[in-house]
């Protein structure tokens, strides 16, 4: 066996370190080792986005960097797939190991599959049923030409099923990403990052934003940001802010009356700092969503819908959708102290890296899948 495990953007880099992790360990304990590589695509390649993630979850550096860097969708794709198809004509990989829903995760899958290499397709079945967004179409399209897919909860086995996806494929593994967050939590409490940004505890919130149906729609970014506006004026907000998002909130020309402070994109151990210390946090994001439940930390989603509903049934996540009465509304229940009770996911334990490990090298230990 031969894995070469893809990274490309933010979100992939915390999903990518313990799997990079439970490989290593495995080759170090048993006589039977997997050979892999770790391959950069570069569509995330800011110090900010990118090496700062490297650096503090410690993921070796990667054997290839593809350098893409950023473009439109098909010409990032493209060159994705144009530089990717070399490198797996030259490795020989027997599998390609892919995380989320990126750009580079369909690119890549894409070559792969053009080549009969096996793909594995870690945080499967996840479905948002909204296709304007272009992390579903990622999704639906990975996840249809995988081989091994891993699901974090079990909504991904029904919509797997449904698109025709053959049970014996699907394993339950649990949370790559909260393997990360678990494993990080109390080194990411030394963090001097609240003096710095002179925040007290619990006496703030945190917002970001990314998602393009939000940011890149000046309408819509003005009534979030009118929200937020509102709610710092009793709760200071913190809003590290997205490449992406950059270029259109300096667009609102500074127009914000309220208690916001701005700053750059936070490393992986300040931002899971600044998180678990504040009141609440509001958020586009889809992982910020399963972090925030484990931390039992609110968290309000600036969207209409999301992909990860175990967050909004057992955890702490709210769908405020992007209109200011419902998302200051919201707000305000939380700083009343009115806060749901939450649980923790089934399985999202910190052991679901060497779950997937176990199942690729076919010896399964207490592992729960699906198809056991
Ligand atoms: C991508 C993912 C999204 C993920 C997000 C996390 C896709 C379709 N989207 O969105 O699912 O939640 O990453 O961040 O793959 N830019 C920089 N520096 C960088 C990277 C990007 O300045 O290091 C700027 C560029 O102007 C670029 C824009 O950000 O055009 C958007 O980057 P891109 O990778 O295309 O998508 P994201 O919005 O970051």
């Amino acid at each position: 066996m031969k894995i070469i495990n893809v990274v490309g953007a933010r979100p992939n880099f915390m999903k990518i370190a313990p799997i990079m992790d439970a490989l290593m360990k495995h080759n170090q304990l048993l006589t039977s080792s997997i050979k892999y590589m770790l391959v950069h695509t570069g569509q995330h390649y800011d110090e900010k986005m990118s090496k700062l993630f490297f650096d503090d979850l410690r993921i070796p550096k990667p054997d290839i960097d593809l350098g893409v860097g950023s473009a439109s969708h098909a010409e990032q794709t493209a060159e994705i797939m144009k530089k990717f198809e070399k490198v797996c004509l030259r490795e020989k990989p027997t599998h390609i190991l892919v995380v989320g829903d990126v750009n580079s995760t369909i690119a890549c899958a894409l070559v792969a599959s053009k080549l009969s290499i096996k793909i594995i397709h870690v945080e499967a079945g996840l479905r948002s049923f909204d296709r304007s967004m272009p992390e579903e179409i990622n999704r639906v399209l990975t996840d249809a030409i995988s081989d091994i897919l891993f699901i974090t909860e079990k909504s991904a086995e029904q919509n797997l099923k449904r698109e025709g996806v053959s049970k014996d494929k699907i394993f339950f593994v649990g949370n790559v990403m909260i393997d990360t967050l678990l494993k990080h939590k109390e080194i990411a409490e030394k963090s001097d990052i609240l003096n710095e940004l002179h925040l007290e505890r619990q006496n703030y919130a945190v917002a970001t934003l990314h998602r393009p149906s939000n940011v890149d729609d000046p309408v819509i970014l003005r009534e979030i940001f009118n929200s937020l506006n509102e709610i710092s004026i009793k709760l200071p907000i913190l809003f590290p802010v997205h490449p992406r998002a950059k270029i259109n909130i300096d667009k609102l020309n500074g127009d914000f009356i309220g208690n916001i402070t701005f700053c750059d994109p936070l490393g992986y151990l300040d931002f899971l700092k600044v998180m678990s210390g504040s009141r609440f946090v509001l958020t586009d994001s889809g992982g910020i969503q399963e972090e925030t439940t484990v931390l039992g930390i609110p968290c309000l989603t600036i969207r209409n819908n999301t992909e990860r509903p175990v967050t909004v049934l057992q955890g702490t996540n709210i769908l405020v959708g992007t209109k200011k009465e419902i998302i200051v509304q919201e707000a305000e229940k939380i700083l009343k102290g009115i806060t749901r009770e939450n649980k923790i996911p089934e399985l999202w334990d910190g052991k679901a890296a060497e779950r997937i490990v176990d199942i690729l090298v076919s010896s399964p230990k207490e592992t729960k899948s699906l198809n056991a």
